[in-house]
């Protein structure tokens, strides 16, 4: 299936080169790999290795044989953790990693230089960095059995420093994380502050990592508590409240407003008008996804696409959800899938809506990088996904069409367009998420045992807790 032919096959070789040539090395050794190497475009920041580009190489690294690199990489990123990240008057938390560094030479002498978001275009935080650092230690344990690593004090102290900047008390009673815009893959400001999906499937996903990777004893058992708490309120109010289907959106069109007390059934107080036209159309018979964002009568009701498949490859969506997720994009193939898997977020926003929410940015204009742009990295995302719900024909329809395009246009970033037809408009060429998404894919695709690196099973801690709330709601 998929190239199968010649074609494919040199594609495959095409892109390991490509990929090789992408490692940074600190001295002799290989650390991560640079964004894009795109010699027509100023570098700006692509010369640097971002944490979030590097978990696709990353997983590939560890399927290949080539752990080392990823070992270095978490060895390196876990000492920039605890620099000091004051500048200019930005400052962040203890736990934070860093959004991406780079390899500098000073003297004859190389040190590595982080960006914590301190120098960022919109100084944005990176929360997702720390959430995947979390993952990507426990791949890189799961290939190797190397649970040594991450039993080392400096790693302990590391995972401890995370979890108590992510579970630190806040002025919010949601068990979901509160961020600011652009915290992560979409590093701008897109109106995605709040509670957006991607950083709660990423942050579940974290936590339960963790829990695999706490060394037993006092300290680690108390944490093992408190996270298994958080996880099981965390999936009850996901499952619960973001969910989104014909059934649900005919609940929602018919909500009333202003419910006080515990016996609200319109919780968040969202009202029936702000459902927006295209999705009494677009929803279609059969599926569902997960909404965008919740809060206070707030309900993002784009369909954003990192956030939905990490819920289905880290099990926050139930084994039911997460066939529906799948059906939604079976369905809807044309829009999210289009020329080129896959769409980051549908639909995009338009006219006043585009002015209040990207704060009238050019980059981000209709159909174009996050707004509704196609992005081939998420193919390896949606091929899990697929590969997770058993549904593998789709996995390597998706993967038969990014070859159709990928090498000719010389592995673009992002695509624009309503159906991802044209080469993105700023889009960087060579850019290495594109390179290692598309080899990821077809690994995960050829051995399916390769998705125990990333995925996670319906969690067993849970079922208890699950049946106590739903208990309680119906009594
Ligand atoms: C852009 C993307 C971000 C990515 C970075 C490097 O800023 O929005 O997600 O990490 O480029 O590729």
């Amino acid at each position: 299936m998929g190239m199968g032919s010649d074609l494919g096959h040199d594609l495959v070789k095409k892109a390991w080169e490509l990929l090789e040539d992408s490692i940074i090395y600190y001295g002799d050794r290989p650390v991560g790999t640079v964004a894009a190497r795109d010699r027509e475009v100023e570098a700006l920041n692509y010369d640097q290795c971002f944490v979030r580009d590097f978990v696709s190489s990353a997983l590939l690294f560890l399927i290949s044989g080539r752990a080392e690199i990823v070992r270095n990489f978490l060895i390196e990123t876990l000492a920039l953790q605890s620099h000091d990240k004051q500048m200019d008057c930005f400052n962040a938390g203890q736990g934070l990693m860093p959004a991406s560094f780079k390899v500098e030479s000073w003297n004859g002498h190389q040190h590595i230089a982080a960006d914590f978001g301190e120098h960022a275009i919109g100084r944005v935080t990176p929360v997702d960095s720390c959430l995947w650092w979390m993952i990507l230690l426990r791949a890189y344990v799961k290939a190797t059995g190397d649970i040594d690593l991450a039993h080392q004090p400096e790693f302990q102290r590391g995972i401890v420093l995370i979890l108590k900047l992510c579970l630190a008390d806040r002025f919010d009673m949601y068990p979901t994380l509160l961020v600011a815009d652009g915290a992560f893959m979409i590093d701008r400001r897109m109106g995605v502050y709040g509670h957006p999906l991607e950083i709660q499937a990423l942050f579940y996903a974290a936590l339960r990592a963790a829990r695999e990777l706490l060394l037993p004893g006092r300290r680690g058992d108390i944490y093992i508590q408190v996270i298994n708490q958080r996880l099981s309120v965390l999936n009850y109010h996901i499952r619960e409240y973001y969910w989104l289907d014909l059934k649900r959106l005919n609940n929602i069109y018919r909500y009333k407003g202003e419910e006080f007390g515990i016996a609200a059934v319109n919780k968040f107080n969202i009202y029936p008008d702000s459902i927006p036209y295209w999705l009494t159309e677009w929803m279609p018979e059969r599926g569902g996804y997960l909404a965008g964002n919740l809060g206070p009568a707030q309900m993002d009701f784009r369909f954003f696409s990192l956030g939905n498949l990490m819920a289905i490859i880290c099990s926050l969506a139930s084994v039911e959800e997460c066939q529906s997720i799948i059906d939604l994009i079976e369905q809807r193939w044309h829009d999210l899938i289009g020329y080129m898997p896959m769409k980051i977020c549908f639909p995009a926003v338009e006219g006043l809506e585009w002015k209040i929410l990207t704060g009238c940015d050019p980059k981000n204009v209709p159909w174009s990088y996050h707004n509704g742009g196609n992005w081939p990295v998420l193919l390896w995302t949606l091929v899990a996904a697929a590969q997770k719900t058993g549904r593998t024909e789709l996995g390597w329809k998706a993967i038969e069409i990014a070859e159709r395009r990928l090498a000719e246009d010389e592995w673009p970033e992002y695509y624009d367009g309503r159906n991802g037809r044209l080469v993105g408009k700023a889009s960087r060429k060579y850019q290495t998420w594109t390179v290692a998404g598309y080899l990821l894919a077809k690994e995960l695709m050829a051995n399916p045992d390769h998705m125990k690196l990333i995925s996670f099973d319906e969690d067993p801690e849970m079922q208890e807790l699950l049946g106590i709330l739903s208990e309680y709601r119906c009594g």
